[in-house]
């Protein structure tokens, strides 16, 4: 991780003896850019460090190059001072003169702008939008200068990317300024040598002598070249998450995809992907946006009638207004752009790139992830120290290495005996646990497993200790009345004492004992937005400082307890999100264990997140959220896909149903490795389709896992064969129950034939390379 100083970063700019470059629409420039780009700058520009720069500047077009892996990103400052966007995709080389001159025309909507404003006749959505005291919209910004720097900053106070060393990536500053109102923009872009991302955000910061309202400020906004695109997004509920869709977009028409409940959704995801009319699976342009943010947001994608499309992706105005007093900053959290010239799956592996190597830290990164068994569909609240050891004792002899005590364990006062009390009073139930969650987990350390733990650190119910001593810690508006779900209310996690309570509490908790993982749960949205910290003028910056207050949180214990694997849910993947991987590597994907709506929920979650990432269980039948009933074989194929638990009772399955999930826990931990560390490749995805299907190689390419499933039971349909993906096709290939090798190129191209009997059914295949050709060479 790179760090810099803020002197290096954030060194405010003020050089006297230097006008603005450009003053309004018709001035030339002062001096040459570059002049003023070395006044500037002088000392900071770290590029020269970088043997092949990924960032560069033309100075006779005034043109930025910004190059990926497999991309590259054109912005231009033109005669007038406005940062235009050249291209983004395939490596070009350089832009030629046409393109420069197509965006000099006088109204700017004809312009592909980089972060528009709302004063100069553009009808399509701004990236910005501020309130001057005399009471004017404004937001007209024009180049001021850049510079260049080695590495990746972090955002202070913000979940970010990061660059492991300054080689790896370089970042882009452009310096912009509005003299009407002396505010001054920095756009961020960031660049990695792995992969084909843009990572943007913006700061503004205020010159001028009175306070400004932030009305809207976007982490990315970027416009494309006229033409027919669709849209991939993500819609769904509690049980049936990240349900893929494709729409058209069409011109003169917005498309919104949104929250404003405080936290990302299991409605909505914060990510959209454009693509070319004829983008496919694997073949096409395609460009994907995710913001790492986990609060409210919106993302729009704008085609106006000239057919010209806009994305922007940020915080969601509808529920943020941000004071900016003389002299103060706001930095927006980042949104990451992604380019993929081979469909949805390149994009897929361009953010699977992303996460993975520069969003995910800490030593469960890349460790392998335990078998783990959770109480709460087995027991719910109904247990005790005796009976969580013996669930241990069972649970062992089936081959788990962690078990996760759920909901229930604390209270004394308000016991949590249901969803009623508790949550908020952060101390066992001596009723239930009279050794302590101490005592608990050595004795499940005693049975050989690890002991983890239920936690809902930002919510309080009104029947508790801490809600009597502090009512006003909640999240309300004094004239309304409080709004329960689940019985329970959201702490404000604005308000600094909020804040250290909870990171007190937690760390008593796991003080307490040898707590080895931790599931941070999260289950309702916030109503009457309002904090009794906030001056009336301030109210709007509730949900943000929440969000701001909750990353302080899991910075502080994420990084006071490195070794606790941390496990993110929100009634499932209610905010299952770019924002919270940084602390939580693992995510409870979704409430719903049953195995056929998993194909959906797990098929669309995976096209955006590593599914080391995703928390995968299998359940008893009849299921408890659908009372589906899937063979045990299909709830392990499901669950064998992202990282393996159990989630039941082992005291109520029988014999048989013991002995194959001794089996199959047992196959899992040999090739947990293919799935955990590997690259996933989605073959068919389960939206709109009866046999989806997926595969993941080993990083070392000499394995491969092949899931295949069918939802049901067609009449006299044929099956489609799997044609796999990401092999050697001069490799030869053994095939779990195939006796002759195959090689790549026939399982790419003819692909495999899966056999299927009933509802809900499926296969696995395991692959093994057994030569790098096809006439024999050992591999
Ligand atoms: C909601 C979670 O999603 C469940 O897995 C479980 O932990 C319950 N909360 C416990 O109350």
């Amino acid at each position: 991780m790179i760090n810099f100083r803020p002197s290096d970063f954030f060194r405010p700019i003020s050089v006297p003896n230097v006008r603005p470059l450009f003053q309004g629409a018709s001035a030339q420039p002062a001096q040459s850019i570059d002049t003023f780009q070395s006044v500037r700058f002088a000392g900071i520009d770290k590029a020269q460090a970088v043997e092949q720069p990924l960032i560069s500047f033309d100075k006779k077009d005034k043109t930025f190059k910004l190059a990926g892996k497999n991309m590259e990103y054109f912005l231009n400052v033109t005669p007038d001072g406005d940062l235009v966007n050249l291209y983004w995709g395939k490596p070009v080389g350089k832009v030629h003169a046409d393109l420069l001159t197509e965006n000099t025309r006088p109204t700017l909507e004809s312009q592909a702008r980089e972060y528009p404003g709302t004063v100069r006749g553009d009808n399509r959505t701004p990236a910005i939008k501020v309130s001057t005291p005399k009471g004017h919209l404004t937001g007209d910004f024009k180049y001021v200068g850049y510079r260049i720097l080695s590495g990746k900053p972090e955002l202070k106070g913000l979940p970010s990317t990061y660059a492991l060393n300054p080689s790896q990536a370089q970042t882009l500053v452009v310096k912009l300024r509005d003299d009407a109102t002396q505010l001054e923009l920095n756009l961020n872009y960031t660049v990695f040598k792995d992969s084909d991302v843009v990572v943007r955000s913006a700061k503004v910061t205020n010159r001028g002598n009175e306070p400004v309202s932030i009305d809207k400020l976007a982490s990315i906004s970027t416009d494309f070249q006229p033409d027919d695109y669709k849209l991939l997004k993500y819609t769904g509920g509690w049980g049936r998450e990240m349900q893929e869709q494709i729409v058209d977009l069409q011109p003169g028409s917005l498309l919104r995809v949104a929250s404003q409940t405080g936290r990302t959704g299991h409605e909505q995801n914060p990510f959209m992907a454009l693509m070319e009319k004829n983008t496919t699976d694997d073949t096409g342009n395609a460009y994907g946006f995710s913001l790492v943010y986990s609060g409210s947001f919106v993302a729009e994608a704008e085609q106006n009638a000239k057919r010209k499309p806009r994305i922007s992706m940020g915080l969601n105005p509808e529920v943020f207004r941000w004071k900016l007093a003389p002299g103060e900053s706001f930095q927006t959290p980042e949104a990451i752009g992604v380019f993929s010239s081979e469909g949805l799956n390149g994009l897929t592996k361009q953010l699977h790139t992303t996460f993975n190597n520069h969003l995910l830290r800490g030593p469960w990164k890349d460790k392998p992830r335990p078998v783990l068994l959770n109480t709460w569909e087995g027991v719910y609240f109904d247990f005790d120290h005796e009976k969580v050891v013996n669930i241990a004792k069972e649970a062992k002899k089936l081959g788990v290495e962690l078990l996760v005590l759920d909901d229930g364990w604390f209270g004394t006062r308000y016991p949590r005996n249901d969803d009623h009390a508790g949550l908020g009073d952060w101390v066992e139930n001596p009723a239930k646990l009279p050794k302590g969650l101490g005592g608990l987990a050595a004795d499940v350390n005693k049975e050989g497993l690890m002991f983890g733990i239920w936690v809902e650190p930002e919510m309080v119910n009104p029947k508790s200790e801490l809600y009597e001593k502090h009512p006003d810690w909640v999240i309300h508006q004094p004239d309304r009345e409080r709004t329960e779900m689940r019985n329970q209310l959201m702490l404000d996690l604005g308000r600094k004492e909020v804040q250290d309570y909870i990171i007190n509490s937690m760390s008593r908790m796991l003080d307490s004992g040898n707590i080895q993982y931790v599931k941070w749960d999260m289950n309702r949205v916030i109503t009457e937005s309002g904090s009794a910290g906030l001056p009336p003028d301030q109210q709007m910056e509730t949900q943000h400082r929440y969000m701001l207050g909750l990353y302080r949180v899991l910075d502080t214990l994420t990084k006071k307890y490195p070794d606790v694997l941390w496990e993110g849910c929100a009634s499932g993947g209610g905010r299952f999100d770019p924002g919270i991987l940084p602390y939580f590597p693992q995510n409870w994907t979704s409430d719903n264990t049953d195995a056929l709506s998993r194909l959906d929920i797990q098929s669309g979650t995976a096209r955006l997140f590593p599914p080391k990432t995703m928390g995968a269980h299998v359940s008893a039948v009849p299921n408890h959220q659908n009372g589906r009933s899937a063979s045990l074989k299909s709830r392990f194929h499901v669950a064998m896909s992202a990282n393996f638990g159990l989630e039941l009772d082992p005291s109520k399955m029988t014999e048989s149903e013991k002995e194959f999930t001794r089996e199959q826990i047992a196959y899992y931990k040999q090739v947990r490795h293919i799935v955990q560390d590997g690259d996933y490749h989605l073959l068919r995805t389960a939206a709109n389709n009866n046999h989806p299907a997926w595969m993941f190689t080993s990083a070392d390419g000499n394995e491969a896992l092949v899931f295949a499933f069918q939802k049901q039971v067609e009449i006299r349909m044929p099956v489609p064969r799997v044609k796999l993906k990401g092999l050697d096709e001069q490799a030869m290939y053994r095939v779990d129950g195939i006796k002759q090798p195959l090689s790549g190129s026939y399982l790419m191209n003819v692909g495999l034939s899966p056999k299927f009997k009933e509802d809900m059914d499926s296969n696995m295949f395991y692959l093994k390379k057994v030569s790098d050709s096809k006439d024999g060479q050992a591999a």
